[in-house]
């Protein structure tokens, strides 16, 4: 927190804080991945993660000292200090921090605070049914949604409570002029006639790392581009299959939409498939990816060399 690394239950905040007041602080979710066999936890994709980071900083006027490398070695030193050896979520939070009554941005002290903690599923992978909400999506002219402000995340609250407290397990938020936009904290992928389809970046989505990787993985593994698009609320009746996509989702396949069994209401097989490479590509399996995405949390392990009866046996 602010330059220090201090005990959780030390990192506390003013309740006069602005950013807690006025909803003034942008954040990242980053999860890292434990591999038994290799002993070594795998923060993904935590370079594009503080890009991000820095990108919604500069939407809200936050300046921050440190550079996305500077970020990297901090995440690093911080989970290797609580030295986990378990999936992991880390979320760094960037805030208006002074203690005053006044709407604005500019003119105020920045923080900064990186939290990490064990964690699983953050929903349900089994297939969900999801609710069209009476909610709408915010608009890049009210609060960005390319920026992941901590204000913005009570749209993403109205529409998940609406959805679950009528019976469905996530919502899946339309724009302004009603075209699909993505879930409360999810991207959403269609799949029509064996294309991928997904709402291109001006449809007030969150551009989605997670959505990215899909879109590579799609396009190398599975040989198909994935069409950016508006999309029309009844083509999610009639796709043959749906997923909803995040860091904390990790890939969910919807099976149904509004009451509508999404293609015949089971798992689609590409939605099957991609949810299996996705997590043998996050957990460090797949060594291309694992160089491209995967940040290594401690030190290399040195493997045991096969005993070849020499009585001489390295580690290297
Ligand atoms: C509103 C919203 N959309 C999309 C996503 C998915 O983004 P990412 O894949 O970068 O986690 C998230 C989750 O972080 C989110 O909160």
């Amino acid at each position: 927190m602010n330059g220090e690394f201090i005990p959780a239950d030390q990192g506390v905040i003013s309740i006069r804080t602005h950013g807690f007041s006025y909803g003034t602080g942008c954040f990242e979710g980053i999860r890292g991945y434990w591999n038994e066999e290799d002993q070594q936890l795998y923060l993904f994709r935590l370079r594009e993660h503080y890009i991000r980071f820095l990108n919604s900083c500069k939407i809200l006027q936050i300046s921050l000292p440190y550079t996305v490398e500077q970020y990297v070695e901090i995440s690093i030193e911080l989970i290797k200090r609580n030295g986990f050896r378990e999936d992991i979520y880390m979320r760094p939070m960037a805030y208006k921090s002074d203690q005053i009554v006044g709407v604005r941005l500019h003119n105020l002290e920045d923080h900064i605070v990186i939290t990490s903690e064990p964690f699983g599923n953050y929903i349900d992978l089994g297939g969900l049914h999801c609710g069209v909400s009476s909610w709408r999506r915010i608009e890049d002219n009210s609060i960005p949604a390319r920026a992941k402000i901590t204000g913005s995340y009570v749209n993403s609250a109205f529409a998940k409570s609406e959805a679950m407290q009528n019976g469905f397990d996530e919502a899946i938020m339309l724009t302004h002029d009603g075209h699909v936009s993505e879930g409360s904290a999810e991207n959403i992928f269609l799949l029509m006639n064996g294309e991928f389809v997904t709402p291109s970046s001006t449809e007030n989505i969150l551009l989605g790392i997670t959505r990215d990787t899909i879109i590579e993985l799609a396009r190398r593994e599975f040989g198909r581009i994935t069409r950016e698009r508006q999309i029309d609320r009844t083509e999610l009746y009639i796709v043959d299959e749906i997923f909803l996509c995040g860091t904390g989702a990790q890939i969910a396949p919807v099976i149904k939409v509004d009451h509508r069994p999404v293609g015949d209401g089971s798992i689609g097989p590409i939605s099957k498939a991609l949810q299996q490479l996705y997590f043998d590509v996050v957990r460090g399996h797949i060594p291309d990816y694992r160089a491209q995405w995967c940040t290594p949390v401690y030190s290399a392990t040195p493997q045991v060399a096969q005993p070849t009866g020499t009585g001489s046996e390295a580690l290297d």
